[in-house]
């Protein structure tokens, strides 16, 4: 997809964690191309991460790659303190890491409940805890952005589409969609921009077993009016200009970028 660069983000760091893969991977590049220092964060996969970050270097932006569990409280205030460390600051996160352990209900395990709620919710619960200390403690940079600090938190359809067999998932980012506003409206005064974006089916590791075979993704578009499968760069697009002050009074809401998957397709031809 063309994505014009025009350095929207020029003097900014932005975290974005699980940066390696997947929608982190492409925005991490998309924030690299608008002009931001990148921290690249990981929990398992160093080389990916290392290629992103080369990626970046090589168009001549600047990246720092740092392992860290966002679900772990001392990883994740030791990731924003190796940020600071590099660039002076952090001005923008993307709270990205998520991941799924899908299960019938009946027979989903404790440990797969805790997993899935541990890094899609707790994780966003300390990163952007420790953003948001880290803008208060550095104040305003008007030259540099009209907020004190962005957030963008990655929600996905399911923080309003139920999802049978995925109750563990579903479950963490509806919880996200109430983080996300229960601090928006705190911190609106104190210039604290954020948001969620909300993807639909995007062509990710996380769900490659919906789209990989012709039979898989035809069965999969059924769900998506606009009738294709979307790709890492529509979400790292977004983002990138979500986290811009041209999106400047956009607070406290999601941006569904999904193909109109939340338009109820079923009812296209029934009810
Ligand atoms: C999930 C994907 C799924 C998509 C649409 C995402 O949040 O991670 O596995 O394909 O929602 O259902």
């Amino acid at each position: 997809m063309p994505h014009k660069p025009n350095n929207r983000l020029a003097g900014q760091t932005a975290v974005i964690t699980g940066g390696d893969s997947g929608l982190g991977r492409a925005i991490s590049l998309a924030f690299a191309k608008e002009g931001a220092n990148v921290v690249i964060n990981y929990a398992h996969n160093e080389k990916a991460a290392h290629e992103v970050e080369q990626l970046i270097t090589d168009g001549g932006g600047k990246a720092l790659v740092v392992q860290a569990d966002v679900s772990q409280e001392a990883a994740v205030e030791s990731l924003f303190q190796q940020a600071v460390d590099a660039f002076g600051t952090v001005d923008v996160l993307v709270a990205n890491s998520g991941l799924q352990q899908d299960s019938p209900f009946e027979n989903m395990t404790l440990a797969q409940w805790q997993k899935v709620i541990d890094v899609n919710l707790t994780g966003q619960f300390l990163c952007t805890r420790a953003a948001i200390r880290e803008f208060l403690r550095r104040g305003l940079r008007p030259d540099v952005s009209a907020a004190l600090g962005k957030i963008i938190c990655m929600s996905s359809v399911h923080e309003v589409i139920p999802w049978g067999g995925h109750a563990n998932y579903a479950s963490s980012k509806g919880g996200v969609e109430l983080l996300m506003k229960s601090i928006a409206q705190e911190f609106g005064k104190r210039k604290i921009r954020i948001n969620s974006i909300a993807p639909g089916a995007i062509k990710t590791p996380i769900n490659t077993a919906a789209w990989d075979t012709p039979e898989a993704e035809k069965k999969l578009l059924t769900l998506i009016p606009y009738d294709r499968v979307g790709e890492p760069e529509d979400i790292g697009a977004v983002a990138a200009w979500l986290a811009s002050d041209e999106a400047d009074y956009i607070h406290g809401t999601t941006i569904f970028v999904d193909g109109g998957m939340t338009l109820y397709p079923g009812f296209g031809d029934n009810g």
